[in-house]
């Protein structure tokens, strides 16, 4: 870690202490126990993605997807020559840079003068590089990030620096949380405010795992939910047989699921309450007299009379004014103030008894005759009962009180529950239950070979178990982030979802290539995730595809890595188009020819970049405002302060900015 800006920071402030602070310091570290998650971090090989450079994005358009297969620069299909079908976010008029394109989440005009105009993202490449890519395009700007890290099951399922980790590595364990580390710390940043992490697990790994993320997202711990993968039983093993898994959840304050609307079907008003339709509820807790002893006590009705007595295993749920030195002092109202609001339903139509002497109230109590609990008719008096005789010559109810609780009252929707291990007699199809269901992880493997013919990927994760929880936790027009993507799952996800309730989610998928030195040429990211995506967006085994609108577009970006130091000399003005417009307006498209190009307008501000300032360039800018009615322009330029002395000469005012600047700028320094 002594790389990271945090050692650096604290090996700073170490400078200036002498040496018994020192000394002091080094005793404290030795001697107190932190509470958490250790790991070896420096004896392991240092992961090779790990570097100082810049992360630049190219668009690697023939690998891209328009939904209209390959689709030139120009808009027209290659083979056919006829404008492409579906062509939204295509360019409607060459000839004229001024041209309308879809508004993408968030209202702001968007598009450059090159293409295509995509929203989706596929990146290839170690997502430690895709993150540092989109910690510099999208920090703080997305509401869901899905992930299924490899398990690091010791049966080789991932990668450290080219080479499989097997269950015979040393340092097995160690790895594979400094890797992950590493890759959460940096998707920390790019959540908004509401935003969540669901975290796909094992349950060998869960705990490690567990332990990690809390490290990462300290007090953002939601919860986990447990899916069945699958219900046949395996021989291995003497005792379980595995056949679940966990998803962890981490959220910012502000997230919540969405729950479903709750139904008034358990809500009536019979008795014309004007506050409208109430459901009765207990009006105890599950406290004994013991414990609560301010809670057993007996509700009087006051305008009937009539006298109920506690349940000694379950007391009322609010304290009596009697019992109360201060009532302003209570944190929940009194039963009294309750039954002053006419929030208490006593029954009406019940047997009344007075039993006028202590022995016929134990008469009573010896035959049974007396008042019982509703479910489990658990006697209300006996002769234990303390203060036996204020129940003589009294008109004592054999019915209970409830509370009403009123529609108007209640928060409007029911959270999922975590669990799928029912209690006995539990009813699935309550009202008051929202369950999360999934069909078994073999529907996974079904859809990848339904959709490229063959089982090309191991261990998919099933379409619909992303999609459930997508619809638990995002709203129409997120960006939803899967930065191990493997086949892409999640992107088939989101489209699903979007073609059910027309939302506008977009997706953007982080795959490697799995390239490794056994299989050199292997590029998992272009050849599975991809093609299935393509292939999806198209429409397979008779299912419709997707248009552009509802998300069938998407596109690839290979990274491209430079050093710091030759930034000036290795950026190229397509990889500064392409960050630019990822970071302004978080869609790519292929970069035009020529020294100005327009990256897209927000509000009534033109964003462009000019690559060369000469008297070309600075002519085509003066002349922006007026041929393309726009009131403001944002230009990035290598010499800014030239082109804004130049443009102020012509009358036109310009914002205009460095680009080198803009390119660096979230994109040095680690995140630790
Ligand atoms: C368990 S699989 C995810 C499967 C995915 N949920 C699906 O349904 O297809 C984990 C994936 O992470 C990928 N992976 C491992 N290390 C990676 C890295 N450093 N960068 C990007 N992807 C990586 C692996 O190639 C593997 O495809």
């Amino acid at each position: 870690m002594t790389d990271s800006p945090r050692a650096a920071n604290l090996l700073a402030q170490l400078e200036h202490l002498n040496e018994q602070q020192l000394r002091r310091l080094l005793v404290e570290h030795l001697t107190k126990q932190k509470l958490g998650l250790y790991w070896e971090a420096s004896a392991i090989e240092r992961d090779a993605a790990l570097n100082a450079d810049l992360v630049l994005p190219r668009l690697v358009e023939e690998w891209s997807c328009t939904n209209v297969g390959r689709v030139s620069p120009s808009g027209r299909n290659p083979t056919s020559g006829a404008p492409a079908h579906g062509n939204v976010g295509l360019r409607d008029d060459p000839a004229n840079p001024t041209y309308t394109l879809p508004s993408p989440a968030g209202g702001r005009g968007a598009g450059g003068e090159g293409g295509f105009t995509h929203r989706n993202l596929i990146i290839e490449g170690d997502n430690y590089d895709s993150l540092r890519l989109l910690r510099a395009t999208h920090a703080g700007k997305i509401r869901v990030i899905y992930i299924d890290p490899p398990y690091n099951t010791g049966n080789k399922d991932w990668v450290y620096n080219d080479h499989y980790v097997g269950a015979n590595d040393r340092w097995r364990h160690s790895q594979w949380l400094e890797f992950l580390y590493r890759r959460l710390a940096l998707a920390r940043d790019l959540l908004t405010p509401e935003g969540v992490i669901l975290v796909s697990i094992n349950d060998e790994n869960r705990a490690r795992l567990e332990l990690l993320m809390d490290e990462v997202f300290p007090g953002m711990r939601v919860g986990s939910q447990v899916w069945r993968t699958r219900d046949t039983t395996s021989a291995k093993g003497r005792n379980f047989s595995d056949v679940h898994e966990h998803i962890l959840v981490y959220a910012r304050e502000a997230f919540a699921f969405n729950g479903r609307e709750k139904t008034q079907k358990k809500y009536k008003n019979p008795d014309n309450d004007p506050r409208g339709p109430w459901n009765g509820d207990p009006l105890t807790l599950a406290f004994d007299r013991i414990q609560r002893k301010n809670l057993f006590y007996p509700v009087h009705n006051p305008k009937t009379g009539r006298w109920y007595p506690c349940d000694e295993n379950r007391v009322w749920a609010y304290a009596t004014e009697s019992r109360v030195e201060n009532a302003a002092t209570l944190q929940a109202e009194t039963m009294e103030e309750w039954i002053r609001r006419e929030k208490i339903l006593f029954p009406t139509e019940e047997r009344v008894v007075v039993w006028n002497t202590l022995d016929e109230l134990t008469a009573a109590i010896d035959c049974g005759d007396i008042p019982v609990t509703p479910k489990r008719k658990r006697p209300l008096l006996t002769r234990d009962t303390p203060d036996l005789e204020f129940w003589v010559g009294k008109p004592v109810g054999f019915g209970r009180p409830l509370f009403k609780k009123h529609w108007v009252d209640l928060q409007s929707h029911i959270n999922p529950v975590s669990s799928w291990i029912s209690r006995i007699n539990e009813i699935y199809d309550d009202e008051d239950f929202v369950v999360m269901r999934s069909p078994q992880a073999g529907e996974g493997t079904e859809v990848i070979q339904e959709v490229l013919g063959s089982k090309v990927f191991q261990y998919p994760k099933p379409p619909t178990l992303i999609r459930e929880l997508l619809r638990q936790a995002t709203q129409p027009n997120d960006i939803v982030l899967d930065f191990f993507a493997g086949s892409g799952t999640t992107g088939q996800a989101v489209l699903e979802l979007n073609a059910e309730d027309g939302g506008q989610r977009r997706f953007i998928l982080c795959s490697s290539t799995e390239a490794n030195t056994k299989e050199p040429d292997k590029n998992l990211c272009r050849d599975v995730c991809a093609e299935r995506m393509r292939r999806v967006i198209k429409g397979y085994s008779g299912r419709a595809g997707y248009t552009p609108e509802q998300g069938g577009e998407f596109a690839y970006l290979q990274l491209d890595k430079v050093e710091a130091a030759d930034a000036h000399f290795e950026i190229d003005a397509a990889h500064a188009f392409q960050l630019l417009a990822l970071k302004r307006l978080g869609v790519v498209c292929a970069a035009s020819e020529g020294a100005v190009q327009r990256l897209g307008r927000v509000e009534d501000c033109e964003l462009l970049v000019c690559n060369e300032v000469n008297d070309a360039s600075i002519e085509i800018l003066a002349a922006w405002p007026q041929r393309h009615g726009v009131a403001r322009l944002a230009i990035y330029s290598t010499r800014p302060k030239t082109l804004s002395e130049q443009l102020a000469a012509r009358g036109v005012e310009a914002n205009c900015y460095s680009l080198m600047d803009a390119l660096l700028s979230g994109q040095r320094g680690s995140a630790i």
